[in-house]
């Protein structure tokens, strides 16, 4: 297939959909003698049933057990590595620890997502010197690395029961992200290798498998060496499941939706790869278009491909869809495709990809377009850590962060720098945010190509991903070598998708290298450079792949070197960096400018900025500290990006004693026209609001009470009032979500603040709070962790309390899988208790592995 270069691609930009058209022949692999020569589409279509479907993909969280190994010595390390035969030649691993009969009632019990690091103590370097100390900084002052070998390996052990009924049937473990070098081994064989902590990977154990008996699974999982200069986790930390199909199915990621949209309509191109691991058969395709509504719009039945046996093939069907709904940020209306794959008349699988509908084109002078509408990238940059958790995440807790970002008014995603979750895409494409997805290894070796394949193939359906980034500030952007490695990725994402650009986010060396591959040219930071850039390169789209970094701690109004706390005003950033304010002015007054991503939405473990020493844990980066609660500029950005919501946000608190008669900061964002501010009932006069700008007073303090009078049109619209408070008096308790599922899985985020005894903030407590559940009608649920959002805090993520941070504390509640009531309580000496009710609904078992 010819490559297609970024002119040609940008020529066809309207309707990029249709070059993914153009490039609809057959996956690479796949001999083009496989594909259907033809289809007919169903004269009505027949309802799918509803019933389970011949393939189960079945969730593994529960029923683990972990103990941790030693990186050097292999007698605390479970005999691993004891003897040279320790991968014997027959595929096995020798040591005891992965017989069925290994004794691990000892090792702890766990459930997935798990992060080992996180309940890791805070340590600092063993090694004396400078570097010693960064390296520990950057991971978070988590012990992993050669320096602590007794805290960074990990093993995993768990049992499974395979029935008689799965004779015949092809099986795999399917692993969403193991942090980090992992080792899987069932029943004594070594059943797969994979070195990369984010990129999704798959085993085939068919020919390893008891079947009718029980298995032993056993994981080992290294994360001595890192790849990133942030927190990392280790372990386990996204779901695994067990995949059973019949020998002829679809294999895994095999189905790919193409559309383009026309006049009144969209043609659709469905791609479906088989493959028949069995005796020779004639497989039979139909494919289903489930609406929005889940309604069947289309149908298509493929003639029969004969495949002999262990032969794969591939069919291609196209069919208009009339009047379609369009995926958008406002509608992110999702369609799914199921595919059914017949032999012999009997449908033996069956395959769901959810899908959308949607345009997208940049313009190198006009910026992005959606749909032919034109929208200015409103992003934010961030890693996979909460507090609490860690790299852990829950489903839901990454939907929460994504539902947080879009109500400040975001509208994209860059996941930095590696791909993510899947729950993180299922929440951005169902809530409508964009997403730039970026494979971790940039290189065309083996690995980086495998790495990059991985999650093209898996994401290449969904609507959210507008642009994929094959690199972030990598040493060879500017070099020749550099623009070779860039080619070659550009070539494989071409072949995978060709549906969406590829970019690159650079710093530096802008327009060297691979800079001209690119069909979206990356910029991280670098403001001064930008319009020289698009003065040079007047045909490339330019997006800020990276900007503001951005430093504030919440609830932090003055420079505190002592503790290691930066002010929340937008006015502190390191040299490569600027203020929100800064960049979100520049990039929104140059309409070439695709729009940016800031560095971060959430406050992140490790790269500590800007104090890198302990007991500095967090990085300060984020618009919203580590558990969630927002920093002023939050509303800095909540004013702005949603413009047409009236927004006012004034600070900081006026509680300040000691600091009567001093002159304090007085800030306010809004996006009305004009804020007046009284200080004790009397104005310092109105200030009008220019667009994309902050207000700012300087005051003396006195006790009271200061307040904003915002105007629209002449209107007073909104009012802010920021009142000293008195002394603590009682807690308060709320939860982002009251109503749960009872399904072991759905958390709720709750967020304790310390108040006086008319309901203020008191915005420097600090007590000790405690959380308890009670179980009322039978409801089940657990602590899963807490936070507060002090970047220097040394306390634990796993415990029932947590000291509050400038008044704020908060705790992740996990159901279990009873129905009925919990109730949270959260206690702190002296002050009044708070609680929260959490219904806990009964919920569709989900379906999973259960222990032998
Ligand atoms: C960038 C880098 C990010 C992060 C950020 C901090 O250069 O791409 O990963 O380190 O700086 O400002």
């Amino acid at each position: 297939m010819p490559d297609l270069t970024r002119r040609r691609l940008l020529a066809t930009a309207a309707t990029l959909p249709t070059l993914g058209a153009a490039l609809s022949t057959v996956p690479a692999g796949v001999p083009s003698a496989m594909a259907a020569p033809a289809q007919s589409a169903a004269a009505s279509p027949a309802p799918v049933p509803a019933d389970l479907a011949p393939r189960e993909r079945l969730r593994m969280n529960d029923g683990w057990r972990f103990h941790l190994g030693h990186a050097a010595d292999p007698l605390q390390d479970f005999g691993f590595g004891a003897d040279r035969s320790t991968y014997a030649k027959s595929g096995d691993l020798s040591a005891p620890v992965a017989k069925a009969d290994f004794d691990d009632k000892d090792w702890a019990a766990v459930t997935l997502p798990h992060d080992w690091a996180v309940d890791l103590p805070f340590a600092q370097a063993r090694l004396p010197g400078k570097e010693a100390a960064e390296a520990m900084a950057y991971q978070g002052f988590k012990p992993l690395g050669r320096q602590f070998p007794e805290t960074s390996v990990g093993w995993y052990r768990r049992t499974f029961t395979l029935p008689a009924s799965d004779a015949g049937r092809r099986l795999s473990l399917e692993f969403d992200g193991v942090a980090r070098n992992c080792l899987v081994v069932l029943n004594g064989f070594i059943v797969a290798t994979n070195e990369s902590g984010y990129a999704p990977f798959r085993v085939d154990i068919t020919d390893f498998a008891n079947i009718g008996g029980a298995n032993t699974l056993v994981i080992r999982v290294d994360a001595t060496l890192g790849e990133a200069w942030s927190y990392e986790g280790a372990g386990l930390y996204r779901p695994v499941w067990l995949v059973k199909t019949a020998p002829a199915h679809v294999p895994q990621w095999g189905t790919f939706v193409r559309s383009t949209v026309t006049p009144g309509g969209a043609d659709l191109t469905i791609t479906t790869e088989l493959a028949n691991e069995g005796p020779a058969a004639d497989l039979t395709v139909r494919s289903t278009v489930l609406d929005p509504d889940g309604k069947a719009a289309v149908q298509l039945d493929a003639p029969p491909v004969a495949l002999g046996a262990w032969e794969t093939g591939a069919v291609t069907q196209a069919v208009p869809l009339p009047a379609p709904a369009l995926w958008s940020l406002e509608a992110p209306k999702l369609y799914t495709l199921v595919t059914e794959v017949s032999v012999g008349g009997a449908v033996v699988d069956r395959y769901h990809t959810s899908f959308g509908i949607r345009t997208l084109r940049f313009d190198a002078n006009e910026g992005f377009f959606l749909n032919g509408r034109p929208v200015k990238v409103k992003g934010t940059c961030n890693h996979q850590d909460h507090a609490g958790v860690g790299f852990a995440v829950p489903d839901r807790l990454h939907a929460y962060r994504v539902e947080r970002l879009k109500e400040m008014g975001a509208n994209a995603w860059r996941t930095t720098h590696h791909p993510p979750a899947p729950a993180l895409l299922d929440a951005c494409d169902r809530l409508g945010i964009l997403v730039m997805e970026e494979t971790r290894q940039m290189s065309s070796n083996p690995e980086g190509m495998s790495q990059l394949e991985r999650m093209v193939r898996r994401d290449r359906n969904r609507p959210s991903v507008f642009l994929w980034s094959i690199g972030n500030e990598e040493i060879h952007r500017g070099t020749e070598q550099g623009a070779r490695i860039a080619a070659s990725m550009k070539r494989a994402v071409y072949r995978l998708d060709g549906t969406r650009p590829i970019t690159e986010a650079f710093n530096g060396k802008f327009g060297q290298g691979a800079s001209p591959v690119l069909d979206v040219m990356g910029f991280n930071y670098y403001l001064d450079e930008i319009d020289a850039f698009h003065a040079r390169f007047p045909n490339q789209p330019m997006i800020g792949t990276e900007t503001a970094s951005t430093v504030c701690t919440r609830g932090v109004y003055a420079h505190d070197d002592a503790r290691h706390y930066v002010p929340a005003y937008d006015t502190e950033y390191p040299k490569w960096a600027s203020t929100a304010e800064q960049w979100w002015t520049f990039y929104d007054s140059r309409p070439f400018l695709s729009g940016g991503f800031a560095w971060t939405g959430f406050d992140y473990r490790g790269e500590p900025t800007p104090f890198i020493d302990w007991p500095n844990t967090v990085s300060n980066f984020g618009i919203l500290d580590l558990c969630g609660f927002p920093k002023d500029n939050y509303h800095y950005y909540r004013a702005w990006w949603r413009p047409d919501q009236p927004h006012l946000h004034l600070f900081p608190h006026w509680t300040w004693p000691g600091r009567e008669g001093q002159d304090i900061a007085v800030w306010c964002h809004s996006n009305l026209d004009a804020v007046e501010l009284f200080v004790n009932g009397r104005s310092l006069g109105r200030k009008d609001v220019t667009r994309n700008r902050h207000l700012e007073w300087t005051v003396p303090y006195q006790p009271g009470a200061i307040e904003a009078h915002g105007y629209k049109d002449g209107r007073r619209v909104l009012t802010q009032r920021q009142e000293t408070a008195g002394p603590a008096h009682a807690l308060t308790l709320s939860a982002d979500r009251v109503k749960l599922l009872a399904d072991g899985d759905d958390v709720a985020v709750l967020s304790a603040s310390v108040v006086d005894a008319k309901g203020r903030l008191v915005p420097d407590a600090d007590h000790l709070v405690t959380f308890t559940i009670a179980s009322l009608e039978g409801g089940g649920a657990r602590l899963l962790g807490v936070g507060n959002g002090d970047p220097t805090s040394l306390e634990p993520d796993h415990a029932p309390y947590r000291k509050a941070f400038k008044g704020l504390c908060g705790a992740i509640v996990q159901t279990g899988k009873q129905a009925g009531t919990v109730r949270v309580t959260a206690k702190a000496e002296g002050l009044k208790a708070a609680t929260v009710e959490l219904s806990l609904e009964k919920a569709a078992p989900v379906a999973s592995v259960g222990p032998a």
